[in-house]
């Protein structure tokens, strides 16, 4: 048992004198300890910290505080934790923990700003100094020196719309590969494709899977795991197979006559490209869930299609900072656009599941009702439903609003796209009918060349090997 003693028995004079002159006396009287009283406290610290570090200065202590940032590095490099416990335990209470040592020298609220400078300074420096040095397994690879350090201004650039344009510029700059991020590359390699894009390329990487933070499960999409990917795939391979988009195609020329009717109906100056995504998301819940959406019709009262576009910019931070994801989950508040964004589609794919079939949709085969095998959990199903309305309207609501963007800024290729289509519609032809589409070259090189300038996907494919694979070779 510790006997309680009064601090004033000690000899009080500088804060290291009195330090020095406890070990002494506590050496001598080593179980003396006191347990009350107003430096009861510095005692009780005694017991969490080896005492042999209360007895070393100042600079000592501070040091031993950079070397745990250090070590702190090294812990998030080998295990990369996510979860804001950790990050708040390795942080936060982990610095505080150690600003303990340094009482005896300062002022708690001194000991608290130096241990945590001393801290997050060697652990910042830390971090870059590796990430910039040749001990980087992406070191050879040339890049900007802030794309090389974070990816945060990446982020920025790309919640912009703009991130395809940087990455060419980038690639202008340094060549075919670049370091877009810490762990990241950019590659322009047209050879490299198929090693790294095709089916026996390198699986998804880890961006898309921060999208569907709000879930434990992941959607198609962001489905890592090569072999959970391909049996996710099934459903969606049978839903949108050649014979089974032939089944869309009636209602997908109603659609279109129904946009090219309301567009005609505009008098003042009008924005096209809501047009389109009123179209395509119209188009894209009759397909996903037999219908639903009248926004040609009604407008968009709910603001579903403006809520959806605010959150998919809102996303590109978690594209490329997928660690944020925890973050998004436990402060919901923070990320109330995406999560509006999604609630009101995943309602709509709610009430579709609760009412039942109604025609052959996409969530007809997604629930596995096609083959009347095993419907997949609840919250798969609407993840796939939504990942369905997003990755369909988005895109071509995009391609689309592009594709006028630069048919109207360059008049001599409206002219010539438009003597295509009279070549091929005249007004004896119905020109929402597609059976010539594919003999039309001109309209096919507008396309790709739109997709090639203004991609509908900025944020890109992002692929990477799994975590223990040991990696894959590309290249020369
Ligand atoms: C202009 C039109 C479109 C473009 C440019 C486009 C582009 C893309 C891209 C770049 C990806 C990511 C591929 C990857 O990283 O693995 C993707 C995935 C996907 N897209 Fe599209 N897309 C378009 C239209 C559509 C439509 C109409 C649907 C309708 C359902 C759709 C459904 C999907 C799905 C389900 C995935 C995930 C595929 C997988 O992980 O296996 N997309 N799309």
């Amino acid at each position: 048992m510790y006997k309680c003693i009064s601090p004033t028995r000690f000899p009080y004079g500088r804060k290291e004198e009195w330090s020095v002159y406890r070990w002494h006396s506590n050496r001598d009287q080593s179980r003396v300890l006191p347990v009350s009283g107003k430096h009861c406290s510095q005692y009780k610290r005694e017991l969490i910290f080896p005492l042999s570090l209360k007895f070393l200065s100042l600079q000592a202590l501070v040091l031993y505080i950079a070397v745990c940032g250090i070590a702190t590095h090294a812990v998030f490099k080998h295990y990369e934790p996510s979860s804001v416990v950790i990050h708040g335990a390795l942080l936060i209470i982990f610095p505080l923990v150690l600003s303990a040592l340094l009482t005896s020298h300062l002022h708690l609220s001194n000991a608290i700003i130096t241990a945590f400078s001393t801290f997050h300074g060697t652990l910042c420096s830390s971090i870059l100094l590796y990430r910039l040095s040749p001990l980087h397994s992406l070191y050879q690879f040339p890049g900007p020196v802030f794309c090389k350090i974070s990816k945060v201004s990446f982020a920025w650039i790309s919640s912009h719309g703009t991130q395809h344009v940087y990455v060419r510029q980038l690639h202008d700059k340094y060549g075919d590969i670049v370091r877009i991020g810490p762990n990241e590359i950019s590659i322009r390699d047209v050879s490299l494709i198929n090693a790294v894009m095709g089916t026996q390329g390198l699986p998804k990487g880890p961006s898309l899977a921060g999208r569907t933070f709000q879930s434990k499960f992941t959607s198609l999409i962001g489905l890592r795991d090569p072999h959970a990917h391909f049996i996710r795939r099934k459903p969606w391979n049978r839903a949108l197979n050649m014979s089974a988009i032939k089944e869309f195609q009636p209602i997908l020329t109603a659609r279109a006559a129904q946009l090219v009717e309301s567009v005609g109906q505009q008098q003042d100056i009008f924005d096209l490209s809501r047009w389109f995504g009123f179209f395509t998301y119209d188009f894209m819940c009759d397909m996903v869930f037999g219908g639903g959406s009248e926004m040609l019709r009604e407008g968009d009262p709910q603001q579903h299609w403006d809520r959806m576009q605010k959150a998919i910019d809102a996303l590109m931070w978690l594209d490329h900072l997928p660690w944020l994801a925890d973050y998004a989950r436990k402060f919901p508040r923070s990320v109330a656009t995406i999560s509006n964004g999604r609630m009101s589609g995943i309602k709509r794919i709610e009430r579709r599941k609760n009412e039942g079939v109604s025609r052959k949709d996409l969530m007809y085969s997604l629930s596995n009702e096609d083959i009347g095998g095993d419907t997949p959990p609840h919250e798969i199903v609407l993840l796939e439903g939504f990942l369905a309305i997003v990755a369909g309207s988005d895109t071509t609501s995009g391609v689309l609003s592009n594709v006028f963007y630069y048919l109207l800024s360059n008049p001599e290729v409206y002219k010539r796209l438009q003597s295509e289509v009279d070549r091929y519609y005249p007004t004896s032809e119905d020109s929402l009918d597609p059976q010539y589409y594919p003999q039309m070259p001109y309209l096919d090189a507008v396309i790709n060349e739109t997709l090639r300038l203004m991609p509908a996907v900025p944020s890109g494919s992002q692929r990477a090997p799994l975590i223990g694979s040991g990696g894959k070779l590309v290249g020369p």
